[in-house]
């Protein structure tokens, strides 16, 4: 199985901040789903921001869809990013813009027709069960309705690495379970997908590798990866 996402020994430090990343290690294999867990504080975001390249790391290795990123120029920046959907820990809509819009983003920048976009991102509402949201704007939504709208966003343009950060951190116990059906639902379209998750409760029983981030080192905690597939199929 290719890799998609792998480190080797990477360090990280922010600025007169604590050591996040010691040497840490693994992949994430191309069509695999996996967690991220670890205490408050212990370097999930930033393990994310790092594979999306938004953080650089001091040292170490560093390749995502194939690409190198320490060899990454920073006008290739963008271009490596629309492979990625990102939903962050805190979902940035525009205020602005109606949740229709702030969802068709994604596919605007890739020059998608008009058509094309409001099937996807129907469809990507649909699926987060924002339908009948898409022409209100995000200050007139609960906070799980505006962490929903950036699941839509992040998944419209279907990438091919999907990041998650806490995206049910603001959601209720049914919704929660509905959303990680829903990248599980992704991951079994062929979307590789690593989400970052203090809901042990929720993925404890789900057949997916889990990384556990702790004093800077990345532990793997295997599922049976010979049975997942066949469970993961009854669970959607
Ligand atoms: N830009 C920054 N500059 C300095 N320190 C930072 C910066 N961003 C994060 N940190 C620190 O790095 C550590 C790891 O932060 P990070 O956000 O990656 O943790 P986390 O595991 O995602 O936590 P949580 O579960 O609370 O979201 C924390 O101690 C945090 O205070
Ligand atoms: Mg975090």
């Amino acid at each position: 199985m290719a890799d998609v996402v792998f480190f080797h020994r990477v360090t990280q430090r922010y600025y007169k901040g604590p050591q996040i990343l010691r040497e840490a290690s693994f992949r994430l294999g191309e069509g695999e789903m996996m967690f991220l867990t670890g205490a408050s504080g212990s370097g999930k975001s930033t393990l994310l921001r790092l594979i999306g390249s938004l953080t650089r790391p001091q040292t170490g290795q560093i390749a995502v869809l194939s690409q190198n990123i320490s060899q990454l120029r920073r006008s290739e920046i963008p271009a490596f990013r629309r492979q990625i959907g990102i939903i962050f820990q805190n979902p940035s809509l525009l205020a602005e813009r109606t949740v229709f819009d702030n969802v068709a983003l994604p596919l605007v920048i890739r020059g998608h027709s008009g058509a094309d976009i409001g099937r996807r991102v129907r469809g990507a509402l649909d699926a987060v069960g924002l339908l009948n949201k898409e022409k209100a704007f995000p200050i007139t939504l609960s906070g799980g309705e505006q962490q929903r709208a950036g699941i839509a966003r992040a998944v419209v343009a279907t990438p091919k690495l999907l990041l998650a950060d806490e995206p049910t951190g603001n959601l209720d116990p049914e919704m929660a379970r509905e959303v990680m059906q829903l990248f599980m639902r992704f991951n079994q379209i062929g979307v590789s997908v690593l989400v970052a998750t203090h809901a042990l409760g929720l993925i404890r029983h789900l057949p997916y590798r889990i990384a556990h981030l702790e004093n800077g080192r990345i532990d793997i905690q295997s599922a049976d990866d010979a049975a997942a597939p066949a469970i993961a199929e009854k669970l959607i």
